[in-house]
């Protein structure tokens, strides 16, 4: 299929091929058939407003590091599925409101402030609902909101609004008249901006999470929320992903994701925790190591996995 003068040719053609490779070597971003229009389209645009007439020549200047990297920043952006909401997962933050709960309990006299990270926060509601979340569980129990979250996202773009936090009204349906009232002011009739007392904790950073140079968690994490980001990564890349996430966890970290993401695998070094309606892991103490072979573990939830499959 021949889309344009500047003649990038789809399915056989080989620098469409050189494209879809390197946009998932890259990112993870996957051209299935159902999309490759859309980015023949895309890329046909961009050469038409930037007046490249050589498909190559375009090719070699958006990968080019310091002459490219918006314009392949842009690329990018426009081809990633950025579906978000307030509240997504309720039990999925249940989880979390029962893990801060346990955790003031265990660690009375702990002054190390939590940590969290949200991976693939796209526009930053998923970072502000656990904020909300955290923020109300420490002070039901009497505890000064000493946490941090970092949300990370590969498209700028994305994680430009989420640093604006202004959100259209008709997005916080889901939030109760008191926390509305708590955290976001109403900027006019249609939409509200997060406040102060929840931006303050989090920390809004645009990075791809296959980038291994990516600075912004040298520290130790102790919840990684990593939610319907994975599902657009290969199942090798998920786990290979995942492996290297663990270091960032603390000796007594958790990680939770989205359903089904990593199907029956369980990481090495974690142990999937209930409840079942969630996908949650706890690193698995030394002890804990010694005391159960893991096949023992893989063995009952894959067992659990094909029992719900039937
Ligand atoms: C469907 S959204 C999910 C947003 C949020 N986690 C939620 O559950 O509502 C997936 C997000 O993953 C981000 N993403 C995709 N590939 C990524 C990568 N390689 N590194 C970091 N973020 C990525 C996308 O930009 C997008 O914002």
């Amino acid at each position: 299929m021949v889309i344009n003068s500047n003649s990038i040719a789809c399915n056989n053609d080989q620098s469409f091929w050189l494209w879809k490779k390197t946009i998932e070597q890259r990112t993870g971003v996957r051209i299935t058939a159902d999309r490759e229009n859309a980015l023949v389209s895309l890329l046909s645009r961009r050469m038409d407003e930037l007046h490249y007439e050589d498909v190559k020549d375009y090719f070699a200047d958006s990968l080019d590091d310091a002459k490219g990297a918006g314009e392949w920043s842009q690329l990018v952006d426009s081809l990633l599925i950025k579906e978000t909401s307030f509240f997504r997962h309720p039990p999925s933050l249940g989880y979390v409101e029962n893990w801060i709960e346990r955790n003031i309990k265990a660690k009375s006299k702990r002054r190390r402030p939590i940590w969290l990270w949200s991976i693939g926060c796209a526009s930053g509601e998923e970072a502000y609902s656990l904020a909300i979340v955290v923020k109300q569980a420490m002070e039901r129990r009497g505890r000064k909101a000493a946490f941090g979250i970092v949300a990370t996202d590969i498209s700028r773009k994305a994680i430009g609004e989420a640093r604006r936090g202004i959100y259209a009204a008709k997005k916080l349906t889901c939030i109760s008249a008191v926390l509305k009232d708590k955290y976001f002011d109403q900027v006019d009739d249609h939409n509200y901006r997060v406040k102060d007392n929840l931006r303050r904790h989090i920390c809004f950073l645009s990075s791809n999470i296959l980038d291994d140079k990516s600075p912004m968690v040298r520290r130790k994490m102790d919840l990684i929320y990593c939610q319907n980001m994975l599902v657009y990564f290969r199942r090798w890349q998920r786990r290979e992903i995942i492996t290297k996430l663990i270091s960032h966890l603390q000796p007594d970290g958790h990680m939770l994701v989205g359903l089904g993401e990593l199907g029956i695998w369980v990481p090495p070094g974690l142990e999937r925790t209930v409840p079942k309606t969630v996908q949650a892991y706890k690193v698995r103490t030394a002890q804990e190591e010694t005391a159960k072979p893991r096949e023992e573990i893989i063995t009952g939830f894959a067992l659990e996995q094909a029992k719900r499959r039937c």
